[in-house]
C-alpha cells in the first residue's frame, strides 16, 4: 500500500498524565503514570487547532466515498483528531464506525420528550463499539512491532480484539470470566482464532491476572487502560455531531462498565471544543446496573474522590465490573460536562430493552441501561422535555440472545417478580395447518379480519 502521511503528526502525540501532568515517552504494560499511578492519555500538544473548520468537515465527508479502506473507516476518516500514526499503511481496519443515528419516537413519548435519538455502536463489524478503539490500538501494536495482543474481557473486547488481531496476523490472548460471558461473544473469539482462557473469577480478576502476565511476557495489553483504544472510541462523538449537523445535543447518555467509553466520548467533546469545532459540551451522563454500581457509589459516597469497589452482579454481563480502571477519567468527565451518574434495576433494564425492541432497535442489555437511565433522569427533572438527548447503544441485540429469549419466555426473573415486568412477547405454538394459525391471528389482530 502506498504511504499516506498527510494530516498525520506522530511527533506531536505524547502520553501524559491527566492528574499530575507528567509526560512519558514510553509507558509500561498497565499504561499508568510513573509518578502518581493514574492512567495515561494521548495528548497532541502543538497540534494545530482547526484553522479552517469547514475544510476539515468537508474532508471528513468526502472520504466516505473514497476507495481507500482507511478513508471509508468511520474512525480513520477523522484522522486529524487522532494524529498518532506516521502513515496509514499499517492501519488494520474492518470498515468500523459509520454507525447509524436512529430516531426513537416511541421511546421519546414514553420518556415524555419531544425527541430522542440513539447512536447505535452495536452496528460495528463485530457487533459492538469496541471495534472503533480496536482499529487504532491494533494498528499501533503493528507499528510498534508487537507480535501478541491480549485482553481481559466481559466478551465484546475479546471478540473485537480477536478479529482485528486475525486481520493483522497477530497472536491474541483472551482472559474471560468462566461461564459469565454470553455464548455469542465467546464463539466470536474462538472463531477468530484467539487463545481463549476462561478463569474462575470476574472481569476485575481477569484484568489483574492479565496485567501480571504482561509484566512477565511480551504481550501488548489492548484493554481500555491502553490510551490508543480511547483515541478510536472518541470518533463516535465526532460522527454523532456530523450526523446532527454539528449541533451539540443537550445530553449524551452512556452505559458505564470499565468506564473508558464515557471517558473517550468526553475526551472527544473536550478536544472538539478546545480545537474550535464546537462551542459547548453536552451533559454526559453515565448509567450503571444497580448490582454493578461502583461509580454511582463513588459519586454519592465520596463525591468522586475515592473509588468504592463492589462485588458486581448483573444480567447485563458486559458491564459486570466492580473496580473500573478508568473511574478517575469518568469522574472528570461528569464534573466537566455537568452530567449525572445514575443506576437502574434489572427490571428497568429488561423493560427498556423491550421498549427499544418494539421500536425496531435491538441492543444488548448493557446498552439498554441508557434508556432505563433516561427514564429516571426525566422523572427527576435532570432531563427536560424539550431538550435533545442521545443514547449511546453499545452492543448488538444478537450479542446476548439467551437474555432476550429468557425475557420473552418469562424465565429471566423468578415467578414472583414476573408481574412487574412489561413488554414480553412469548412465542406461541399452533398446529401445522392454516385453520390453527388463522385462529391465533384472529385472537391477536382483530383488525385484519374486520378489513
Ligand atoms: N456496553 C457494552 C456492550 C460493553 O461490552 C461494555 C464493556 C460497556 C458497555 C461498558 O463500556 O467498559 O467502556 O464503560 N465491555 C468490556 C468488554 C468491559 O470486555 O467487552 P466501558
Amino acid at each position: 500500500m502506498r504511504q499516506v502521511k498527510s494530516q498525520l503528526a506522530p511527533d506531536v502525540a505524547c502520553l501524559s498524565c491527566p492528574s499530575c501532568g507528567e509526560q512519558v515517552s514510553a509507558a509500561g504494560p498497565a499504561f499508568r503514570c510513573p509518578q502518581c499511578g493514574d492512567l495515561l492519555e494521548v495528548c497532541y500538544d502543538g497540534w494545530p487547532h482547526a484553522r479552517d473548520i469547514t475544510a476539515w468537515k468537508n474532508r471528513w465527508r468526502e472520504r466516505k466515498i473514497s476507495h481507500q479502506p482507511f478513508d471509508r473507516s468511520g474512525v480513520w476518516r477523522f484522522r486529524e483528531l487522532l494524529p498518532f500514526l506516521e502513515d496509514l499503511a499499517s492501519v488494520v481496519t474492518l470498515s468500523e464506525g459509520n454507525t447509524p443515528l436512529y430516531d426513537l419516537p416511541q421511546c421519546a413519548r414514553n420518556a415524555g420528550m419531544d425527541r430522542l435519538a440513539a447512536k447505535h455502536q452495536g452496528m460495528n463489524p463485530t457487533g459492538s463499539f469496541k471495534d472503533t478503539g480496536m482499529t487504532t490500538v491494533v494498528s499501533k501494536a503493528l507499528v510498534d512491532g508487537v507480535s501478541w495482543v491480549a485482553c481481559a474481557s466481559t466478551g465484546n473486547t475479546s471478540a473485537s480484539m480477536a478479529a482485528y488481531a486475525a486481520r493483522a496476523g497477530l497472536g491474541a490472548l483472551v482472559l474471560v470470566p468462566h461461564a459469565k460471558i454470553s455464548a455469542a461473544k465467546l464463539s466470536q473469539a474462538l472463531e477468530y482464532g484467539a487463545l481463549v482462557c476462561q478463569l474462575p473469577t470476574d472481569f476485575d480478576g481477569c484484568l489483574r491476572v492479565l496485567l501480571e502476565v504482561a509484566e512477565a511476557a511480551p504481550i501488548y495489553v489492548v484493554n481500555s487502560v491502553n490510551p490508543y483504544r480511547v483515541e478510536g472510541q472518541k470518533t463516535a462523538a465526532v460522527e454523532l455531531l456530523e450526523q446532527m449537523h454539528w449541533e451539540v445535543p443537550d445530553h449524551v447518555i452512556v452505559p458505564g462498565g470499565n468506564l473508558a467509553n464515557s471517558s473517550a466520548i468526553g475526551k472527544a467533546f473536550l478536544e472538539l471544543r478546545n480545537w474550535g469545532l464546537i462551542s459547548r459540551l453536552p451533559k454526559i451522563s453515565i448509567i450503571q446496573a444497580e448490582g454493578a454500581n461502583p461509580l454511582v457509589r463513588t459519586m454519592r459516597e465520596t463525591d468522586g474522590d475515592e473509588l468504592i469497589e463492589v462485588q458486581p452482579e448483573t444480567r447485563a454481563t458486559a458491564i459486570r465490573i466492580g473496580a473500573p480502571a478508568s473511574w478517575k477519567k469518568a469522574v472528570r468527565i461528569l464534573r466537566e460536562s455537568g452530567g449525572c451518574c445514575e443506576q437502574v434495576t434489572e427490571h428497568e433494564i429488561a423493560s427498556a430493552k423491550a421498549d427499544l425492541g418494539r421500536e425496531g432497535i435491538g441492543c444488548e442489555p448493557a446498552s439498554a441501561v441508557t434508556l432505563a437511565g433516561l427514564y429516571k433522569l426525566r422523572h427527576c427533572g435532570f432531563v427536560q422535555r424539550h431538550e435533545s438527548a442521545v443514547l449511546v447503544l453499545t452492543g448488538h441485540l444478537l450479542k446476548d440472545s439467551e437474555y432476550t429469549l429468557q425475557f420473552h419466555s418469562g424465565q429471566l426473573f423468578p415467578p414472583a417478580e414476573r408481574g412487574q415486568i412489561k413488554g414480553s412477547n412469548p412465542p406461541v405454538t399452533a398446529e401445522a395447518n392454516a385453520r390453527s394459525v388463522l385462529k391465533l391471528l384472529e385472537g391477536h389482530a382483530q383488525e385484519v379480519f374486520r378489513a
